[in-house]
């Protein structure tokens, strides 16, 4: 196998990347949502919980993997997997660690090109002076392409869309130290410089009277979110919830730590890094994320009003009027720190999804660097295009559903089984973590690894197959014991993949195609993506077989 030559330019680039990595669309967009959703004060404690016992064991994991696969040269999941778990179908669980990337991110780029777009609306102060309906509806006019009939082409949507596209490729192209790490070395400054700009004025604000609200400032927002409630620990959709939102945002179970660790030298430190970027993204999510949207919006909105409203829509449809209330010059330099520290966070972000499947390529089938970089704007250009065209019969969630929410958890949960189950593996992967370490992690975490966050991952698993009514466990259960039955939620796997919910299950209703068939098809391309990846290291296998370097 021909060594690929890349490697990290200095320590600070490294935690950079991997900062920017993790730092996303997710912290600023995702989190809030969650967090109002359930409950506010009653979310922090087992978001936290899951960050210690789930979170931080899965980055030390991840990272050990990914530098243990770069010591044979490989980039990707599907080997160091394969290698690791001494069984051949492992490297299928290693598909995911590819696949993942290429689905989130062909919704991703098309999310961060509208903060690219509304960086540049609030430059020209296209939103000085419309009300709260006309600045939704512009964004509304702004994602619909108009596919009910034909598309007016060209749309500005699409045409940021292909510069954020060709903007991920060339620097891609420009390889990991010029790319990607530059990139990091300049966003993530910026980004946390605007986020402490726009959260001080979250939180020191002061709202006016009128028109929406009573008198309210930046402090009944953050009182909302950080006044803990303990009984929420009782509460199994709030664990979910958190725990899914610790997926996300970490970026573990994906697939990019892997390979940005593999392209850390064999005795460079890593237990320290990992804990590094993990808890800079903790800082921009817990503090940061959540000093923004909702303080803002809840001082002029009121809560009930965000409560209703809560939806990471939000973060267009409502923040460029907000900001209006700040007189027009600060409107315009609040919403371009806003939009340009989300667009800093989304590209750091799709950077590090485009890494894994360039890292394959170039390890399996010895495709140049420029090369792999274009195929991968090509294949997210075509994944896209239905994520775009056909936005509003969601496409978008459907991906999201199953790329950027399941298949985290199956693929976490094979990854902990490798390595803290397969015979040997613990100790190996201990020594892993541990070797070149600048700290010592605290022994407590051998016996997480083994059991805690196996059994965490499970439960989560579990509880997302079928995730009853609501969330309503007890309910659940006594329905059960009365003999009713489970009343499963619509949100839940099971009644997701068998459309358990929809009560007209036809592809087309008198000669037109319905909403199901486009959400069947989406899957289906899902299905073909996987497949597609999955032959690709079959063969890419077989020729390791014969060249003798894969057993
Ligand atoms: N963590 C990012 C966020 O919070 C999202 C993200 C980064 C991601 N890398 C990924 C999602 C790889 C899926 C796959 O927004």
């Amino acid at each position: 196998m021909a060594e690929t030559k890349e490697s990290w330019g200095s320590r600070v680039g490294l935690i950079l990347a991997m900062a920017g990595n993790a730092v996303g669309l997710g912290n600023f967009l995702r989190f809030p949502v969650q967090a109002v959703q359930n409950g506010g004060g009653a979310f922090i404690i087992p978001y936290l919980v899951s960050f210690l016992v789930m979170g931080i064991p899965m980055l030390w994991i991840e990272w050990a993997i990914g530098r243990y696969g770069g010591k044979f040269g490989d980039h990707s999941t599907p080997f160091v997997l394969g290698r690791m778990g001494k069984a051949n179908f492992w490297k299928y669980f290693g598909v995911f660690g590819i696949w993942t990337n290429l689905a989130v991110a062909s919704y991703y780029c098309y999310l961060e090109s509208w903060t690219l777009a509304y960086t540049w609306f609030s430059i020209d102060g296209t939103f000085v002076g419309k009300s709260l309906e006309d600045v939704s509806a512009f964004f509304n006019s702004y994602t619909d392409l108009g596919t009910g009939g034909i598309i007016n082409f060209p749309k500005v949507a699409i045409i940021f869309f292909l510069i954020t596209l060709i903007l991920n490729t060339y620097i891609l192209s420009r390889g990991l130290d010029k790319g990607v790490e530059l990139a990091s070395k300049i966003g993530m400054p910026l980004l946390i410089l605007f986020g402490v700009f726009l959260a001080i004025k979250g939180v020191t604000m002061v709202a006016g009277t009128e028109p929406h609200s009573p008198k309210f400032d930046g402090s009944v927002g953050l009182d909302f979110l950080w006044s803990p409630q303990f009984d929420s620990l009782k509460n199994p959709k709030v664990w979910m919830a958190a725990a899914g939102q610790i997926f996300f945002t970490l970026s573990v179970g994906m697939g990019t730590i892997q390979c940005y660790a593999s392209y850390v030298k064999p005795k460079q430190d890593i237990a320290l890094n990992a804990m590094s970027a993990g808890w800079m993204n903790e800082f921009v999510e817990v503090v940061l994320g959540s000093a923004i949207v909702i303080p803002i919006a809840v001082g002029y909105m009121g809560l009930d009003w965000v409560k209703a409203n809560a939806g990471f829509m939000m973060g267009f449809k409502t923040m460029p009027f907000l900001f209006q209330q700040w007189g027009t010059a600060l409107s315009v330099l609040a919403g371009i720190c806003w939009f340009g520290l989300l667009f800093f966070a989304g590209i750091t972000s799709s950077l590090a999804m485009g890494t894994p499947w360039m890292g394959f390529i170039q390890d399996e089938f010895k495709w140049s660097r420029n090369k792999s970089a274009i195929s991968f704007g090509v294949i997210i250009f075509v994944l896209a295009l239905p994520c775009i065209l056909f936005f509003e019969k969601g496409v978008f969630d459907e991906f999201d559903y199953w790329a950027g929410t399941f298949s985290l958890v199956v693929f976490a949960l094979a990854e902990v089984i490798i390595f803290a189950w397969v015979k040997n593996n613990l100790k190996l992967g201990w020594d892993e973590i541990n070797e070149g370490s600048d700290m010592k992690v605290p022994h407590i975490y051998k016996f997480i690894i083994r059991f805690v966050t196996p059994a965490f991952l499970i439960f989560v698993f579990f509880g997302s197959m079928i995730n009853p009514l609501g969330g309503d466990w007890l309910g659940a259960l006594s329905s059960l014991f009365s003999g009713n039955g489970w009343p499963l939620d619509k949100g839940s796997v099971i009644s997701q993949m068998f459309h358990l919910h929809v009560a007209d299950t036809r592809w087309f209703i008198d000669g037109r195609i319905t909403d199901l068939f486009i959400t069947d098809m989406s899957r289906f391309l899902l299905i073909l993506v996987f497949a597609g990846i999955g032959y690709l290291v079959y063969i890419a296998g077989k020729r390791r077989k014969r060249e003798g370097n894969y057993v």
